[in-house]
């Protein structure tokens, strides 16, 4: 694995380290379990969403599609952890998430357009990193299930991006991912010491 380069995808910044594959191979149950707890928030960013813009009908019915979905992706990795016999305990999050909402700007416009744009990064790397997996694990059942959630992440990272697009400025939005990409990339390059979906 030592000579393998990752490509970068699409948004993001920098790929993700080799030191995360080999961490998160090495751990695969706490990898699904922190999975299951990833899905659950990523549905729930979805609603909030939903919540606060309830008046905006394309959002709300993409937002929809969309927390179904991650609902759906919560239920399957909930079931591997069942036939795995792993307790869907609590687990501590690495900073990424919380590092990354910290940017988000507390006025309107701005705080929708850091809102779907910091989903999209999110999205973007659990695209990524779920395809990792998909190549990697040493489990092919576990690897085909991996390889078959990552076409809907890409598909809510290209919706989190349309959507900003739609309700904002084209040219801010690209000026604004790029800033946010990069951040992205940069709370990424310290491997948090436990072994996470976004560690
Ligand atoms: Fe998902
Ligand atoms: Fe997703």
């Amino acid at each position: 694995m030592a000579s393998t380069i990752i490509p970068t995808i699409k948004f993001l910044s920098q790929p993700t380290s080799l030191a995360w594959v080999e961490q998160a191979i090495a751990h695969l149950d706490t990898i699904l379990l922190d999975h299951s707890h990833c899905e659950r928030k990523a549905a729930g960013a979805a609603l909030n969403l939903m919540f606060r813009y309830p008046s905006s009908s394309h959002l709300v019915r993409q937002l929809t599609k969309i927390a179904q979905e991650e609902l759906e992706h919560f239920e399957q990795v909930n079931q591997w952890l069942e036939r795995r016999e792993i307790p869907l305990a609590p687990l501590n999050a690495p900073p990424y998430g919380a590092k990354l909402k910290a940017q988000i700007r507390h006025n309107e416009p701005q705080r929708l357009l850091d809102s779907l744009l910091v989903c999209a990064l999110i999205e973007a790397r659990s695209h990524e990193r779920l395809g990792l997996l998909a190549q990697y694990c040493p489990e092919p059942e576990l690897g085909a299930f991996y390889r078959g959630l990552m076409a809907s992440e890409a598909r809510h990272y290209g919706i989190y991006w349309v959507l900003a697009s739609r309700y904002c400025d084209r040219q801010e939005v690209e000026q604004r991912l790029e800033e946010l990409a990069n951040l992205e990339s940069e709370i990424l390059v310290t491997l948090h010491p436990e072994p996470r979906i976004h560690s």
